[in-house]
């Protein structure tokens, strides 16, 4: 990632950037660099919400940290609270097919939440558990600089791309998120509910693996 991208990044994490008063190329030398060590500590001993006191414990994420596949869902739920692990309940297991369907595996990709912590009896996160945490998501994406992210469900789209669209809206198209393209997906949990939506989510992964194809390098 080149640093301008890296200080929209920043930016969008409402991170000040100090930059010396020095001319050229110096200048860019001086954005500051994060690591995953620092982000996962942090994450996981996050106090910034009324969810640390009902979790068991944040779920970072999972996966390849140079992937080049982000998968990103809307938030843990009881079993993932419980095991530290992202998609390990039955959506998790619809997850892992749709990810064999397009030639990946678990290992390949990164798969994490916009919420790391479980929002109790399942409800909806907060708007403003979203604008809390959305900072450590978006850490985590300018560490990883993948080719492509595939929103998982509602929740997970309109926070990324910012907006109150629904889904049906949403899917069936390339959006960016600094520049990095987003596919928008159903979310396998309604996809469990909703069977006849496969045929659209199978489409959408189409289009994500067409749109990984097309990017030279
Ligand atoms: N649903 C999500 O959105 N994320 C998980 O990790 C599990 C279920």
């Amino acid at each position: 990632m080149d640093n301008a991208t890296r200080l929209q990044y920043l930016e969008a994490m409402g991170i000040d950037v100090w930059l010396p008063r020095v001319s050229g190329n110096d200048e860019q030398a001086a954005v500051i660099e994060d690591s995953w060590e620092t982000l996962q500590a942090e994450v996981m001993g996050c106090l910034l919400c009324g969810l640390c006191e009902t979790r068991n414990q944040p779920v970072f994420g999972s996966g390849n940290k140079n992937a080049d596949w982000v998968f990103l869902g809307e938030a843990p739920g009881q079993s993932e609270d419980q095991q530290g692990l992202p998609f390990v309940g039955n959506a998790g297991q619809l997850l892992t097919e749709m990810l064999r369907a397009i030639d990946l595996d678990r290992e390949q990709v990164f798969i994490a939440n916009i919420l790391k912590c479980h929002p109790p009896a399942n409800r909806d996160p907060k708007p403003s558990e979203i604008e809390t945490c959305k900072p450590y998501l978006l850490r985590q994406l300018a560490l990883i600089k993948p080719k492509i992210i595939v929103a998982l469900g509602r929740v997970s789209a309109q926070t990324l791309l910012d907006t109150d669209a629904p889904i049906g809206k949403l899917r069936g198209k390339i959006h960016a998120l600094n520049e990095t393209p987003v596919v928008v997906v159903y979310h396998p949990a309604h996809l469990l509910r909703a069977p006849l939506d496969k045929r659209k989510a199978w489409a959408d992964l189409k289009l994500a693996v067409q749109t990984v194809k097309n990017i030279k390098g």
